[in-house]
């Protein structure tokens, strides 16, 4: 099991406070070999509560400097006791744990993250353009301030076409990310019905709220589209011994069958995942 005591070398809020977001660096040994889309399971608390690890997704790997960023929002008594720790200490982590996403050799990578689903997608972008893969990124949230917040301008950047959605229309379409994704996405299905030319292979990484990643898998297999999505489970051990992650999948055979989001996780091909199913 990859237990580890990191370096909290910086952690501070991100973007407007009303937010609620945080910026956790750490130096040690999880950044040689952590992966885009893989995730740490953090230990909150130096006590007795709260018991139960967090599951908090690695968003960037720095190699060199031997660091990984995570990028939390603060919901609960975890995340709460987590947002205490300081600059200095260590944090006991297990991991990196996890599948990841995969990083196609050719053609185009289009990453679709619904608020803060973008945090596991950034470490995905950098991997895809270092591999030569063109990114584009689709991203809907609630308003201009919480893009912002949530890191917009390094998305910016990263030089990738970005194509924006807020809910209350202050930045991009107003709406959901599947505005801008049709849109992208409509008059490339129409080129290739006049030219009848294949189009390059697409493959789509999704992360955000199980409603849009279940339309993102649909279009995606009603085109031919290689998805996966990241699922998000509540989680107690973190390394498949619990089943307390568990979702139903449908196996290449057609078979339902039951996964550990952790463990077989939590990267999925989006044609797998039964949306309705027993969780
Ligand atoms: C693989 C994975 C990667 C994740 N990556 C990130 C990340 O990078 N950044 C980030 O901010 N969050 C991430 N999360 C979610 C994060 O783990 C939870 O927000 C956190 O555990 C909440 O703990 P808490 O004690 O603060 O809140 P709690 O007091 O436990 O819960 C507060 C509220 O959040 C809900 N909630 C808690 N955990 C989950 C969950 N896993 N799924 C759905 N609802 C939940 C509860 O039902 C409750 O309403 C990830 C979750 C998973 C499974
Ligand atoms: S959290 Fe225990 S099996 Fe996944």
């Amino acid at each position: 099991m990859p237990l580890s005591y990191e370096e909290i070398i910086s952690h501070e809020s991100q973007g407007n406070p009303a937010e609620g977001l945080r910026r956790l660096v750490l130096r040690g040994s999880v950044a040689a070999t952590a992966r885009p889309g893989q995730f740490l399971h953090v230990r909150v608390s130096d006590r007795l509560e709260p018991l139960l690890r967090r599951p908090l997704s690695i968003a960037s790997i720095d190699r060199t400097r031997g660091e990984v960023t995570l990028l939390y929002r603060v919901r609960g008594r975890g995340t709460e006791t987590l947002a205490r720790k300081r600059s200095g200490e260590r944090l006991d982590v297990l991991g990196p744990l996890g599948n990841g996403f995969s990083i196609p050799e050719k053609g185009e990578l289009w990453l679709v993250a619904g608020g803060i689903g973008i945090f596991p997608l950034y470490a995905l972008a950098r991997a895809g353009l270092a591999a030569g893969l063109k990114v584009h990124l689709f991203w809907g949230g609630e308003s201009r301030n919480f893009l912002q917040s949530a890191g917009l301008a390094e998305w910016q950047d990263l030089g990738i076409p970005l194509h924006l959605s807020t809910m209350d229309g202050s930045l991009g379409d107003k709406g959901t990310v599947m505005l801008p994704l049709g849109k992208a996405e409509d008059p490339r299905s129409a080129a290739n019905r006049l030219s009848g030319q294949p189009l390059p292979a697409l493959s789509v990484a999704v992360c955000g709220p199980r409603g849009m990643m279940q339309a993102v898998a649909e279009l995606g297999s009603a085109r031919g589209w290689r998805v996966e999505v990241s699922l998000e489970e509540r989680m107690a051990c973190g390394v498949g011994a619990c089943l307390g992650c568990s979702v139903t999948v449908r196996d290449e055979r057609g078979r339902l069958t039951n996964r550990k989001v952790c463990q077989d996780g939590p990267v999925f091909p989006g044609k797998e995942v039964v949306w309705n199913g027993a969780r």
